[in-house]
C-alpha cells in the first residue's frame, strides 16, 4: 500500500503550540471530543518515562496478578494509545469506544491538551515520571526504531530539539511539571521510574491503595516478577515485537532497550551534560518537582 509508507517519518504538526503527530493532528477534533467515563483509569507519561512497564503493572493488578489473563492480547490492545491515530494502520479513539469498561487508557499528552472529558469525570490518573537524562536518551532510541517520528538526526541534534521542546509532545519539563501542578486538584498517583527501579514493591503498594484494591503477598510477588524487565523483554504480548518492521524496527533498537536509570552515562559528553545541566537548572530550579538521575 503506497498509503502505507507515506505515513512515517513525516514532521510533526503543533497543535496549540505542542508538536504532535501529523496524522494525530490532522485528526485532533476526534481527540478532543473523547469521551471518558467515570471509570476508566488514564496512565499518563511523557514518551520513554515507563510507560509500558506501568500498563503491564495496571493490567496485572486488574486481572490479580493471572500472567495468562494479561497474556490474552498486546499491550497497545490491552491498553489503547488514546491519541495514536495512524491512517490505515491504528486509531486509539476508535479503540476505546468500541472497548468494555472498565478501560485503561494510555497518554503522551500534555495537561492542557487532554480531552476534558477526564477532568470532568474525575478520573483517576497514574502519572509516572522519569529523569530528563535518561527520557533523552531513550527518545533518541525510540526516535530511531519507531517510525512514525521524524529522523531523529545526530545524538547531539536530538538533544538540542529534546531541550526545546521540539520533539513530538513538546516539552518534557512542562510536561512533568504541568502535570505535577494538576497533582494536587484532581485523583493524580505521581510516580517516578527510579523510585519503581528501586523499590518496586512499595511503588505497587502507592498503586494498589490508590485503585483502593488489596492483593496478597504472593500476587504483590507474582505482579513484580511478570512486570521485571527481564520477564517483559521476553514477553512478546509486552515488547512490542508484533509491529510490523516497518512501524518498529527492533534491529535498529529494541523497544526493551535497558530498562536501567542512569544510563545517560554512557551517552552525553562532558559538554553536553554541562549544557544540560545549565539549562534545566533555569526551567526546573523553581520547581518544588525533584528527580533522581541516578539510584
Ligand atoms: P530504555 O530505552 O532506557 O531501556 P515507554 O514504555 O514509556 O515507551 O518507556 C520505555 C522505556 O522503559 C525503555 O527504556 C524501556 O526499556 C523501559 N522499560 C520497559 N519495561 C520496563 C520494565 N519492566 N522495567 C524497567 N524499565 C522498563
Amino acid at each position: 500500500m503506497d498509503n502505507y509508507r507515506s505515513v512515517f517519518r513525516r514532521e510533526l504538526v503543533d497543535i496549540q503550540g505542542i508538536p504532535l503527530f501529523w496524522s494525530t493532528a490532522e485528526q485532533w477534533s476526534q481527540v478532543e471530543t473523547f469521551e471518558a467515563r467515570p471509570d476508566d483509569l488514564l496512565i499518563s507519561t511523557y514518551p520513554k518515562s515507563g510507560t509500558t512497564w506501568t500498563s503491564e503493572i495496571v493490567d496485572l493488578i486488574y486481572n490479580n496478578g493471572d500472567a495468562e489473563k494479561c497474556k490474552r492480547d498486546v499491550i497497545y490492545n490491552r491498553v489503547p494509545f488514546m491519541e495514536l491515530i495512524v491512517p490505515g494502520l491504528t486509531n486509539g479513539v476508535e479503540q476505546l469506544n468500541n472497548m468494555q469498561s472498565p478501560r485503561l487508557v494510555k497518554t503522551h499528552l500534555p495537561v492542557e491538551l487532554l480531552p476534558s472529558s477526564f477532568w470532568k469525570n474525575d478520573c483517576k490518573m497514574i502519572y509516572m515520571a522519569r529523569n530528563a537524562k535518561d527520557v533523552a536518551v531513550s527518545y533518541y532510541y525510540f526516535y530511531q526504531m519507531a517510525k512514525i517520528h521524524p529522523e531523529p538526526g545526530t545524538w547531539e541534534e536530538f538533544l538540542d530539539k529534546f531541550m526545546a521542546g521540539k520533539v513530538s509532545f513538546g516539552s518534557w519539563y512542562d510536561h512533568v511539571k504541568g502535570w505535577w501542578e494538576k497533582s494536587r486538584d484532581y485523583r493524580i498517583l505521581y510516580l517516578f521510574y527510579e523510585d519503581m527501579k528501586e523499590d518496586p514493591k512499595g511503588e505497587l503498594r502507592k498503586i494498589l491503595t490508590f485503585l483502593e484494591k488489596d492483593l496478597p503477598e504472593e500476587t504483590v510477588n507474582k505482579i513484580i516478577y511478570h512486570s521485571s524487565f527481564n520477564v517483559m523483554k521476553q514477553n512478546p504480548n509486552a515488547n512490542y515485537t508484533s509491529m510490523n518492521k516497518e512501524e518498529m524496527d527492533h534491529s535498529v533498537s529494541p523497544f526493551m532497550r535497558k530498562g536501567i536509570s542512569g544510563d545517560w552515562k554512557n551517552q552525553f559528553t562532558v559538554a553536553q551534560y554541562e549544557r544540560f545541566e545549565e539549562d534545566y537548572e533555569k526551567k526546573m530550579g523553581e520547581s518544588t518537582l525533584k528527580f533522581r538521575s541516578e539510584i
